[in-house]
């Protein structure tokens, strides 16, 4: 399809150990369409970091053996493409956004150079026009001062400050998409929302393909399209952001969404999710979330639900989906 970024099928990602084998992803599927802002949603250990590294192809085999029909990436699959192809790839038209940027960014060069030499190397620029560019990059995401600060090192930037830089990295080679880990997780509330604008402004006025992984769905609400959900290597539940927020399916979404407090809430009572996530190598059999779900039936803890297709278009793997409208009927086993 000519309309989309991103394109994957059918990826399976296993590590396989003395004890058996460790299923991280289990034959997923999804859609990055052009210009658009897409998030992969689900608790920690679930797969979205393994599913991110996959599609850079970062993972390390072995231990990692990863399985995919199609990786196409603007219409070339990468499948096939081999480590030296990737590095052309990675940087030039795909550029990552992690969560810890203290790891991420080098301690002992300045963020200035740091910037110019993804401008260097990726817009061939020389030095000169290379911290022209640094300086633009940085005052574009909002670091205050943005030419002396381009002459500090890391660690004398605060976190918000250094997750700018991080974003102002990852556009400077005008990558086809960006794929942001958990990019705000280590930041306090406040930050974690200036940065998010940051990112949503950047995507928007670049029109750059965004997938954002996170565990918290409040801080894709402003900013996705579609939302993917994702429990212990598997999706269980796709939709456009409006219709999963007013009408979320899978008992686990609505887990997940009763987690987040709501200003109309006098006291707000937390809705939890009883017990974890299965570790990944004695997942229970039937659908994955039968123990944790008040929905479940015999049925459930036997038969792993497939993926169904509703209507409209949203995916939903679950025999008893709540909230669902007439109109929205399954249009297909
Ligand atoms: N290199 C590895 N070797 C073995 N197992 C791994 C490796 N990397 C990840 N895993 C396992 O794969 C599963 C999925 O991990 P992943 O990091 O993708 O989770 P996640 O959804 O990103 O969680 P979080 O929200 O905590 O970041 C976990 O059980 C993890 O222990
Ligand atoms: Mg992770």
């Amino acid at each position: 399809m000519k309309d989309l970024m991103l394109k994957v099928r059918n990826l399976k990602v296993i590590f396989p150990n003395q004890m058996g084998v460790l299923k991280a992803v289990e034959g997923i599927d999804f859609d990055i369409p052009k210009g658009k802002c897409v998030a992969i949603v689900g608790e920690s250990g679930c797969g979205k970091s393994v599913t991110s590294l996959a599609v850079m192809k970062l993972l390390n085999s072995p231990p990692a053996m990863v399985r995919v029909d199609e990786l196409v990436l603007d219409g070339a699959d990468l499948k096939d493409y081999t480590d030296q192809m990737m590095q052309e790839v990675r940087g030039k038209q795909i550029s990552m956004i992690f969560q810890d940027a203290m790891t991420a960014l080098n301690p002992v060069m300045t963020i200035g150079k740091q910037i110019d030499e993804v401008f260097i190397r990726h817009g061939k620029m020389d030095k000169g026009e290379a911290r022209i560019a640094t300086i633009k990059a940085l005052e574009l995401v909002g670091v205050p001062e943005p030419k002396s600060r381009a002459n500090q090192f890391p660690h004398q930037l605060s976190g918000g400050m250094r997750q700018r830089v991080l974003i102002a990295m990852a556009f400077a080679c005008m990558p086809k998409l960006i794929i942001a880990d958990e990019p705000t997780t280590a930041l306090d509330v406040t930050i974690q929302a200036q940065v998010l604008d940051v990112l949503s402004d950047m995507q928007k006025k670049h029109e750059v393909s965004l997938l954002l992984i996170t565990h918290d769905l409040s801080v894709v609400a402003n900013m996705a399209d579609t939302i993917y959900v994702m429990y212990s290597g598997k999706i269980v539940e796709k939709a456009k952001v409006r219709e999963l927020f007013l009408h979320p399916h899978h008992p686990y979404t609505i887990g997940l969404l009763g987690s987040i407090p709501k200003l109309s809430d006098e006291v707000h009572k937390f809705v939890q999710i009883p017990d974890a996530v299965p570790h990944p190598m004695f997942k229970p059999t039937g659908c994955y979330f039968h123990p944790r779900c008040s929905h479940s039936t015999l049925k459930c803890s036997q038969v792993m639900p497939p993926l169904k297709t509703l209507l409209n278009g949203r995916e939903i793997r679950c025999f008893h989906p709540q909230n669902v409208v007439d109109f929205e009927e399954v249009a297909h086993e």
